[in-house]
């Protein structure tokens, strides 16, 4: 098989050298993936301030390793954080992201990766002259597999581009856009998107069954299906459409699924369909 390329040198502890504080705001399920990847990526857990009206028991246990879990001494002991990720709901924002002027100094660097807030909001939230970058992650983050798509303003450092993109890599692979307004499109893609691949494994299943399979090697079959074939993908170097067609032999079994797939109506303008009413959410969510 032809395999997909890799960086001949790639640094695995990029966040080694990391030398100033850094707040993690909301350690839920997408902060405690991002805790995890900047660990295992050479941070010093005693950089890490975490801070969580309440911390789970993972979280908790990486006090243990040396984390900061709402450190009593307040904001003063962590003012002038180099980093502040906030990763609270978007729902909790207009609570949560003000008091964070507190930690912020001329050099810190805010990261949101809250759905739906745009730059706007936080640069309204935070002091004058904040340097922000606002993205967009997806679930697959929490196996260190997820892709962000982020959006830096006017303020951010090339070197703060840097350490946005060392945080990001923690949960997975990072692109850059320099249009905010692309964020709809993005969270409609892969923001969204691990939902419909897990909606493709239920409606195989469903199929499976209707075919008469039984339920539970349906089930199998699908989810196999369609982790093997996610990681068929990610490994090669070829497009999806020829990987479609290396398995379509004319007038054979495929060709007679994909004629259906591909037909009017079929897959491609159903997903456009869809991702067109993602990102028009998320257009009407903005805030
Ligand atoms: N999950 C995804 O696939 C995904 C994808 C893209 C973007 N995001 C974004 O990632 C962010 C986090 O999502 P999540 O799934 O990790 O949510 P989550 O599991 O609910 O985590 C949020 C955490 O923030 C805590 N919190 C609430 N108020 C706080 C405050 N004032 N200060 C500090 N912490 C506070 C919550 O505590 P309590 O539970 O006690 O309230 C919770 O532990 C969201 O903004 C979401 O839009 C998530």
């Amino acid at each position: 098989m032809k395999k997909r390329k890799t960086a001949a040198k790639k640094n695995t502890k990029p966040l080694a050298g990391f030398a100033g504080r850094l707040v993690l705001l909301g350690a839920g399920k997408m902060g405690q993936a991002m805790l995890d990847g900047w660990l295992a990526r050479g941070l010093k857990a005693p950089k890490v301030i975490a801070l969580d009206p309440q911390p789970s028991k993972e979280i908790k246990a990486t006090a243990k390793r040396g984390v900061k879990v709402n450190p009593k001494a307040g904001p003063k002991a962590i003012a002038d954080a180099q980093a502040i990720v906030i990763a609270v709901k978007p729902q909790m924002a207009p609570d949560a992201v003000p008091p964070l002027g507190l930690y912020a100094g001329k050099s810190t660097l805010v990261v949101s990766i809250m759905a739906g807030r745009t730059i706007a909001f936080l640069e309204k939230a935070l002091p004058p002259g904040t340097a922000i970058v606002r993205a967009m992650p997806n679930t697959p983050a929490a196996v260190g597999r997820g892709i962000s798509v982020a959006v830096a303003n006017r303020q951010v450092t090339a070197k703060q581009r840097k350490l946005a993109t060392d945080l990001l890599s923690a949960i997975g692979t990072v692109e850059w856009v320099g249009d905010e307004k692309l964020i709809d499109a993005v969270t409609a893609v892969s923001g969204s998107g691990p939902a419909y691949v897990f909606l493709l494994a239920e409606a195989m299943t469903q199929a499976g069954i209707a075919a008469g399979l039984p339920a539970a090697l349906a089930a199998r079959l699908a989810r196999e299906t369609v982790t093997g074939s996610g990681e068929l993908l990610h490994r090669s170097e070829i497009d999806p459409a020829t990987l479609r067609q290396n398995v379509t032999s004319p007038g054979g079994t495929t060709a007679a699924a994909l004629a259906v797939l591909m037909g009017p109506g079929g897959f491609d303008a159903l997903l456009t369909k869809a991702i067109g009413a993602a990102a028009q959410r998320s257009r009407e969510l903005a805030g």
